[in-house]
């Protein structure tokens, strides 16, 4: 039997009707609407998409968001001015600073724009204080990925408590925060990464296995132990067919998508696992809508924490 879906667009339509209303009631009482400044360096494709949509989304649930666009030749100090200068609006509650920035500003340059937040502004949860918060379990505002994995983890009724859960992926982003959310909510937790022995093993001992790597179909059906609930953060790019046609057979609809586009989005978890796992996120349409519907959330979270 193939493995449930779980529909991370449909839990991201809810998680924002369910804010549209708070919304309303903040912008009634405060006479201003929560704010979210985004700040981008250059124009990564990739970043483009994703502010874009941020901004939309934004829009539709009532928020006032505003992009600060900067060169790809803007100087480290330039960036952190922005910063700056977001830290010290009235009107902005949330800033978000989209990585990468442009590899020119050298490898530094994220963690210092980063530590530049305002930590009661920092509506990715990448500032060290609000790292610390979550790690001392009294998290003030956490990055929204993991959010957004808890999120569809709880909505879809997957208990967590006492389970075994193994996360992929050692990110600050993704990996050791969504690990630390687990930790809290009382599962067994064991972080995998690309040194990790037998790796397929380890990860076939999960109860719930979240996957993010950013390495396309990596996760094969031997990874992963039948009915486990498989969270596949992954958004990975494939143009090359032949790598296409070992996710895809021909005759599949995702592989004469391919033939068109010349491309297809997939995520870290081959398809062969939909014929394994209990419960499984499709990508797009998994974790990607909840990562901008918690990004609105935190910032209404900070909105109402600063106000
Ligand atoms: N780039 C890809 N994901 C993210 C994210 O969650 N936050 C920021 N700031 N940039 C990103």
């Amino acid at each position: 039997m193939p493995a449930n879906v779980l529909d991370g667009a449909e839990v991201a339509r809810q998680t924002r009707n369910e804010l549209r209303a708070r919304v309303e009631a903040f912008t009634a009482s405060r006479k201003r609407p929560p704010g979210l400044g985004i700040v981008l360096v250059g124009h990564d494709p990739g970043s483009e998409v994703y502010v874009r949509n941020k901004l939309k989304s934004a829009g539709e649930t009532g928020l006032r968001a505003d992009l600060h666009r900067l060169p790809e030749d803007a100087s480290l100090v330039e960036v952190v001015a922005a910063v700056r200068e977001l830290n010290a609006s009235g009107v902005h509650d949330g800033i978000l600073v989209q990585s990468p920035l442009p590899a020119a500003l050298g490898p530094e340059a994220e963690q210092v724009v980063f530590d530049e937040v305002d930590p009661a502004k920092d509506v990715d949860g990448f500032h060290p204080v609000n790292v610390g918060r979550l790690v001392q379990g009294r998290p003030f505002l956490v990055p929204c990925t993991p959010l957004g994995i808890l999120e569809l983890l709880d909505r879809t009724g997957t208990p967590i408590k006492g389970r075994h859960a193994v996360v992929i992926g050692r990110s600050d982003i993704v990996g050791k925060p969504v690990a630390l959310l687990l930790l809290h909510r009382h599962a067994t937790v064991t972080i995998c990464h690309s040194r990790t022995v037998d790796l397929p093993k380890v990860a076939a001992t999960a109860d719930i296995l979240v996957v993010a790597i950013g390495r396309a179909g990596f996760v094969t059906r031997d990874f992963v132990k039948p009915g486990a609930t498989v969270i596949d953060v992954g958004m990975n790019r494939v143009d090359d067919r032949e790598q296409a046609r070992k996710l895809f057979p021909e005759g599949h609809p995702r592989l004469a998508a391919f033939d068109r586009r010349g491309s297809v989005l997939v995520g870290d978890v081959h398809p062969e696992v939909w014929e394994v796992a209990g419960a499984l996120t499709p990508v797009p349409g998994g974790v990607g809508p909840l990562t901008i519907a918690l990004l609105l959330s935190n910032t209404l979270k900070a909105a109402e924490a600063r106000s």
